[in-house]
């Protein structure tokens, strides 16, 4: 392993106040979103939404890496650019989705485990070959007020994490952890975060257990939020409060980023707990953040420009602008400079 190395990447994905685009949705789940836009649910309806985002202008400025689908990762441009050729072209280290979905944990009614393991180091060597530098395994985690979500979820989704990570870690790919727990449901931002909080402990247990350098990772986490169906609901400030309350007590300094998962959240909520976390990081307690705090995207980035899209090439140039500016708003939300006023200025 080329500990170096990892770090180095690990590193650039946070730095120069960018962050990630996910468009690594499987083709099941981007089919369900192409279906609710309307949108054609075929092979080359999805190699064509993924050249509009590789190919948005500008896109380098404010993100500094995408998350693939294989089928993505192995696709080219209608020219017969490969993708990969592409992303790099504009600046853009490229990552891969490498878990294969949350399938229902037996026994455990409403909870999911995330599978993938099998043969994973054979495809990650694959996926290096191919030009990845990263790699994301999602973990799900349902939660409600009393019973959900049980320890033994919690551990074996852990597990799998630390398992997955450090077989990238060997080969040579920058892993990122992403245990998610839902917004679904009525369970109050106080749930939410004693939720979170067990979760990651577990998380870094299994990952320190099981040799992952954590240097070398970044971590992929929700933000602290009541459930979608909660009456209380919270302002931007009081997220970025419990978020960063929960992820100070446990996500080690040695870690060199925190990207947040957008969740379902809409793109405009998003950006402006974005934008208050760093209002606060920088005055919450006085402290500074150890880690770099930006974000992994994929439907508060994505879904305005494919609503605009709607699968019809006259509005590709629309599409693209909507996209860029999603990605501004939310680099200049790293900066705690997020507005209003930005927010209505669409080039
Ligand atoms: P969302 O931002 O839409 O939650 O997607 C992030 C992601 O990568 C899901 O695995």
């Amino acid at each position: 392993m080329n500990t170096r190395a990892l770090i180095e990447t690990a590193q650039a994905l946070v730095a120069g106040g960018k962050g990630l685009l996910a468009m690594d949705e499987s083709n099941g789940t981007c089919n369900r979103r192409f279906a609710s836009a309307g949108i054609a649910q075929t092979a080359a309806m999805r190699r064509t939404w993924r050249e509009l985002l590789l190919t948005a202008p500008a896109l380098g400025e404010s993100i500094s890496g995408v998350i693939l689908y294989d089928e993505t990762l192995r696709q080219h441009k209608a020219d017969g650019t490969p993708f990969v050729q592409v992303a790099g072209d504009a600046g853009l280290l490229i990552g891969i989705k490498v878990d294969t979905g949350a399938k229902d944990l037996a026994a455990h009614p409403g909870e999911k485990v995330t599978e993938g393991l099998d043969g994973l180091r054979e495809r990650l060597q694959a996926y290096c070959t191919l030009g990845a530098c990263f790699a994301k395994w999602r973990g799900v985690i349902a939660v409600d007020e009393a019973r959900l979500p049980t320890s033994s979820c919690i551990e074996i989704n852990a597990h799998a994490l630390a398992r997955y990570a450090a077989l990238c870690q060997e080969a040579g790919l920058v892993p990122i952890i992403e245990p998610e727990v839902l917004m679904d449901g009525q369970h109050t931002q106080a749930r939410c975060q004693q939720v979170t909080e067990a979760v990651l402990r577990s998380v870094f247990e299994q990952l320190t257990r099981q040799g992952v350098v954590l240097e070398a990772m970044l971590l992929k986490p929700n933000m602290v939020l009541a459930g979608l169906d909660c009456p209380a609901q919270h302002t931007a400030a009081e997220v970025a409060q419990a978020t960063l309350q929960c992820l100070r007590r446990v996500v080690p300094a040695a870690v060199p980023g925190i990207t947040f998962l957008s969740g379902g959240q809409s793109a405009e909520l998003a950006s402006s707990r974005l934008n208050a976390m760093h209002v606060a990081g920088t005055t919450c307690n006085g402290q500074a953040l150890p880690w770099q705090l930006s974000f992994s995207f994929g439907r508060a980035l994505q879904h305005p420009a494919l609503a605009i899209w709607a699968g019809d090439e006259a509005n590709r140039g629309a599409a693209q602008q909507a996209l860029v500016h999603r990605a501004r708003c939310n680099a200049a939300a790293l900066r705690g400079a997020y507005s209003a006023a930005l927010e209505a200025q669409v080039r």
